[in-house]
């Protein structure tokens, strides 16, 4: 413990984002004590990839709907029995699928059934090699994939070319269904080695639509109103200085925001989306990230996932379907995944029927990642529309399908405060990239005293749980924690 530090006057904290990880982190260290902490928030509301949009009936998620892991090892489960909120959190039933395919087939339960077992092998496969380090060939994910369908291909030799086709459509289908777990373009870009560093939580995936935001407000009320600036995007982080403020106090840390205010303080939370750190890598911080650094920002992954809601006056599907497969069978993933514009509606692997239905009248959810994701954010609604009818009555085989009156697509990657939907472990970085990533600034030197002058926190900063609100909520509080314990006398 530095003394000079504990005797200090009240030490003045900036959390650059008001997402969980932001909101997090403040909530934590004014709960500790510390008084003078201010949020910083760029768009006009907190809450960050949790927020919610008006959309037909009711309020739905444009990011995070499902809470990963129900249990008591989640901290989000536990907040929200701490806050009584499990009311929004639906319990598993079973999931009924229908799997149509683009020539008009309704696929059957029990065939659909065995080739996801197929598809879950495959990545169980992967896991293995990656725990054994088992990889001499294999570097990506679609390595392993490859190889492992070449080999149950090879099983299945006596096949009908009909049959044939419709197992390898399926495959391709839970391929991109992966993709967009990962928020990634095609499984070649994920690392195989670093496959097993994310870590799941016990107690299953519970669907949650309006969970998190009713979160934030909850963890909002120990944040008081004026320590919370919105419309007040950070433009830069000048850090190892001293600067004077006006009644002569010196400070380490200087926010620039765009609107000309500048900030003091001794310590800044950084928790703004690791793809807001690539796009804005020349600029942030003054002086510049360590070189070892911006390589690791340029290379670990981050990709776009995004949403896209229908709302239909009347149900075209069966009402007791809870997921709507989309099966191509022209495709393969022996040919690997390359962007397709044109028919960008081939990435959409499956779409969800919006439940309760009572509560959000008859919607559909698309989801979609990779180039196409980011291209479909171009597209107005009705282009959207327009191509899901086709789709739609393409699949079913009925002409009178009728239009959706009503489209919302997410933004994640055009919105210049995200650049993005979330991270994952490319073929070009490593789990150790997101630790030191997360090390504070500047860069402890052995045998000194840390100085945390700027501190990273947010998703893309957790090993094991990135990708996740948990990940976010808890980087945050590891973080909030940091400062804590330096200041904490011993
Ligand atoms: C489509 C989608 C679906 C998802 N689904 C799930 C799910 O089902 N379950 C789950 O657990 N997780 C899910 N996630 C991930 C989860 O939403 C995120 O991991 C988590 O919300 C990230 O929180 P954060 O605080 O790290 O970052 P953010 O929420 O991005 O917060 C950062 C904040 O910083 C602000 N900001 C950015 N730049 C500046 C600046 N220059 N100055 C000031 N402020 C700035 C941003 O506006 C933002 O509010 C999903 C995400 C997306 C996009
Ligand atoms: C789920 O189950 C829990 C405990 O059994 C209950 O408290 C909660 O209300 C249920 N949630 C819903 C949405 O039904
Ligand atoms: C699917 O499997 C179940 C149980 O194994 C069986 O009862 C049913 O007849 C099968 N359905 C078809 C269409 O083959
Ligand atoms: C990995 O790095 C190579 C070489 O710089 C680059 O061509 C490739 O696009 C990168 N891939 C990913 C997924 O980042
Ligand atoms: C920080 O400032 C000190 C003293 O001015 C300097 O020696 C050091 O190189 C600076 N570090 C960085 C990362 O700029
Ligand atoms: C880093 O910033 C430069 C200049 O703004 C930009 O051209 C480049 O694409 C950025 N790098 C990444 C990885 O986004
Ligand atoms: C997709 O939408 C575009 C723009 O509305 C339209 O030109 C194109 O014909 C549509 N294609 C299909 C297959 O619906």
């Amino acid at each position: 413990m530095n003394s000079k530090d504990s005797l200090k006057r009240n030490p003045k904290v900036v959390v650059v984002g008001a997402g969980i990880a932001g909101v997090g982190a403040a909530g934590k260290l004014l709960e500790q004590g510390f008084t003078d902490v201010q949020i910083i928030e760029a768009s006009s509301q907190p809450g960050g990839r949790i927020r919610s949009s008006q959309f037909g009936k009711s309020l739905v998620a444009e990011g995070a709907q499902y809470v990963h892991g129900a249990s008591m090892k989640n901290p989000i489960y536990q907040l929200v029995k701490e806050h009584d909120l499990l009311q929004q959190v639906y319990n598993n039933s079973d999931t009924e699928w229908s799997v149509l395919t683009n020539t008009q087939k309704q696929l059957d339960p029990n065939f659909t059934e065995e080739m996801g077992k197929v598809a879950s092998g495959i990545l169980k496969r992967a896991h293995l090699l990656a725990q054994e380090k088992g990889y001499t060939q294999a570097k990506s994910l679609a390595d392993v994939y490859l190889e492992e369908v070449k080999m149950f291909l090879a099983q299945c030799s006596g096949d009908h070319v009909d049959l044939r086709r419709q197992k390898l459509g399926l495959l391709s289908m839970s391929m991109k269904w992966q993709c967009i777990h990962l928020a990634t373009n095609g499984l070649a870009d994920v690392s195989l080695r670093e496959y097993e560093e994310y870590k799941n939580i016990d107690g299953g995936d519970r669907n949650a639509p309006e969970l998190f935001p009713s979160l934030l407000q909850k963890l909002l009320e120990v944040v008081p109103k004026e320590k919370l600036l919105l419309e007040k995007p950070a433009k830069q982080i000048q850090w190892n200085r001293s600067f004077e403020s006006e009644d002569g106090s010196l400070y380490p840390v200087r926010v620039l925001c765009e609107d000309g205010d500048q900030i003091l303080a001794d310590h800044v939370i950084v928790t703004i989306s690791l793809g807001c750190l690539k796009a804005n890598n020349q600029s942030l911080f003054e002086p510049s990230l360590p070189e070892h650094r911006l390589q690791a920002i340029q290379n670990m992954g981050f990709g776009t996932m995004n949403k896209i809601y229908l709302e239909y006056e009347t149900p075209f599907w069966d009402e007791n379907i809870d997921i709507i497969g989309l099966v191509w069978e022209d495709e393969t993933p022996l040919s690997g995944q390359k962007p397709n514009l044109v028919e960008w509606w081939r990435r959409v692997p499956v779409v969800y029927v919006f439940k309760p239905t009572e509560r959000y009248g008859h919607v559909l959810v698309g989801t979609i990642s990779g180039k196409e994701a980011e291209f479909v954010e171009s597209l107005s609604p009705e282009e959207v529309a327009t191509n899901f009818t086709t789709l739609f009555r393409q699949f079913t085989g009925r002409p009178s399908v009728p239009g959706p009156k009503s489209v919302f697509v997410t933004k994640w990657f055009s919105n210049p405060y995200t650049r993005g939907s979330y991270s994952h472990i490319s073929i070009n970085s490593t789990a150790d990239m997101i630790d030191m990533l997360a090390e504070p600034l500047p860069e402890a030197i052995e045998g000194t005293s840390p100085m945390l002058q700027v501190l990273f926190a947010g998703e893309a900063t957790h090993r094991s749980y990135h990708s996740t609100t948990h990940g976010a909520l808890l980087s945050g509080w590891r973080e909030a924690e940091r400062l804590i314990n330096h200041y904490s006398i011993k």
